[in-house]
C-alpha cells in the first residue's frame, strides 16, 4: 500500500478495481455533481497563512471528541454496504480506526452488523448513524443495540427525507448483490434492498421504510430513549443547528451527505463557518465532512471552527484497495499531511490553531 501517497491516488486506483455498479454509487453525488464538485472546489478556494518562527515544539495532532481521545482530528464517516468494496467491508474499516485510533462511524444500512464490528473493533471509539423507520420500535431497538455493544454517540442524519437522486445508480438499477445482507437487520428488513425493479433499489427502499415526516419532535424523542450523546448530521444552516441543540443534540456535523441528496447546496466547507457562528454560546462541538482530501483541508477546516473532520469515500477506496491495510494507509496519509501542515504553518497542537488562519482567496484579489 507504501506507493500511495495521496488520497487522489487511492481513488483513481479504487476506481479500476472496484466493479462498475459499486463504483458509481460509491463515486455518485446528486443529479449534475455541481456540489460533489464544489466540496472540493471550496476548499481550494481557501488559503492558509502559515506564521513564520514560532518556536515549534513537537508535533501533537491529538484531540479530544465527544470527550474520547483520538489521536488526530479526522475520523470515519458512515458509508453504507461497504462489503461491495472488500469481504470484509466495516470490519476492516473499523479495525483500521481502531489501530490507528480515529472514530470509525457505522451505518444503518451497514453489510456487517452492530455487534460483529463491536466485537472486532472492541477498543475503537464507535459511533453509530441512525436513519429513523417509519417503525419506531426499529430504530428503538438500534439505538438500543449500539449503547449496550459499547458505541459512544448516535449520529442522527437529518439530511435524508428521501435518499437524493443518483442518476448512475437509476440507470444500473442499482441494488445491493444478492450474496449480502444489511446486516443489522433479520428477515425482510435485511434483504427487501434486494427486490430488484426500475431504478435504484435503494431509493426504493429508503421511501417505503424511512420516515419522511419528522420534525425536531423525533430527536426529543431519541433523546429520551438513550444516554448517548447525539450529533445532528447533515446541518446546513445555522438556525437548524441551533433547533438541533435546542432539541437535545450534543454536536453538530455540517454535511451535505457527500453531494449526494441535493444538487446546489453549499460545499459543507462554505456552511461551516455559519453553523460554528451559530452555536457558538452553546456547549457543543461542530464537525464537518465533505471533500476532504487532503491535509491541507482538514486545517482548514480546523481553522475555520470544525472540532473534527470526517471522511467518508477515502475510506471506501482505501477499503477496495486494500481492506484493512488500504484503509490505514488512507488514515496514515492524512496523519502524514497533517503533519507537514502544522509545522509549516506554524502550529504544534490543535490548540494552537488561530482563525486568521485561514482567508478566502477573494482577499488577496483586492
Ligand atoms: C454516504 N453517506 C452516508 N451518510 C449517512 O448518514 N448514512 C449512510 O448510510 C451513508 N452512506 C453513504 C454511502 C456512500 C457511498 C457515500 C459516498 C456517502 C454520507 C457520508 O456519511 C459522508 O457525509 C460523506 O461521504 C462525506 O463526503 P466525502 O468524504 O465522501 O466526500
Amino acid at each position: 500500500m507504501e506507493k500511495y501517497i495521496s488520497i487522489k491516488e487511492l481513488e483513481e486506483a479504487a476506481a479500476s478495481v472496484l466493479p462498475k455498479a459499486a463504483r458509481d454509487y460509491y463515486k455518485s453525488g446528486a443529479t449534475d455533481e455541481q456540489t460533489l464538485q464544489e466540496n472540493k472546489r471550496a476548499f481550494q478556494r481557501l488559503r492558509i497563512r502559515p506564521k513564520c518562527l514560532v518556536g515549534l515544539t513537537d508535533c501533537n495532532l491529538r484531540t479530544t471528541v465527544l470527550g474520547n481521545e483520538v489521536s488526530m482530528p479526522v475520523g470515519i464517516s458512515p458509508t453504507a454496504m461497504q462489503r461491495m468494496a472488500h469481504p470484509d467491508g466495516e470490519i476492516a474499516n473499523a479495525k483500521a480506526a481502531e489501530k490507528e485510533g480515529v472514530i470509525f462511524t457505522l451505518s444503518t444500512l451497514a453489510t456487517s452488523s452492530i455487534e460483529e464490528v463491536a466485537k472486532a473493533a472492541p477498543r475503537a471509539v464507535k459511533w453509530f448513524q441512525l436513519y429513523i423507520y417509519n417503525d419506531r420500535e426499529v430504530t428503538r431497538n438500534l439505538v438500543l443495540r449500539a449503547e449496550r455493544a459499547g458505541y459512544k454517540a448516535i449520529a442522527l442524519t437529518v439530511d435524508t427525507p428521501v435518499f437524493g437522486l443518483r442518476r448512475a445508480d437509476v440507470h444500473n438499477n442499482f441494488s445491493l448483490p444478492q450474496h449480502l445482507r444489511l446486516s443489522n437487520f433479520e428477515g425482510f428488513l435485511s434483504t427487501k434492498i434486494h427486490s430488484s425493479g426500475e431504478g435504484s433499489g435503494l431509493n426504493t427502499y429508503v421511501n417505503n421504510l424511512f420516515d419522511k415526516s419528522l420534525t425536531w419532535d423525533e430527536v426529543k424523542w431519541l433523546r429520551s430513549i438513550t444516554n448517548l450523546p447525539i450529533i445532528a448530521k447533515g446541518i446546513l444552516r445555522g438556525d437548524d443547528a441551533v433547533k438541533a441543540v435546542k432539541a437535545g443534540c450534543s454536536a453538530i456535523l455540517v454535511s451535505n451527505h457527500g453531494a449526494r441528496q441535493l444538487d446546489g447546496v453549499p460545499a459543507s466547507i462554505e456552511a461551516l463557518p455559519e453553523v460554528v457562528e451559530a452555536v457558538k454560546h452553546y456547549n457543543v462541538e461542530v464537525y464537518m465532512d465533505g471533500g476532504v482530501s487532503t491535509g491541507t483541508d482538514v486545517f482548514k477546516a480546523l481553522t475555520l471552527g470544525a472540532k473534527a473532520v470526517f471522511v467518508g469515500r477515502p475510506a471506501l477506496w482505501g477499503l477496495a484497495l486494500g481492506g484493512q491495510a488500504g484503509v490505514e494507509r488512507m488514515l496514515k496519509i492524512f496523519r502524514t499531511e497533517l503533519e507537514y501542515t502544522f509545522n509549516i504553518a506554524g502550529t504544534s497542537s490543535v490548540a494552537d490553531i488561530t482563525k486568521d488562519m485561514v482567508v478566502h482567496e477573494s482577499a488577496y484579489s483586492k
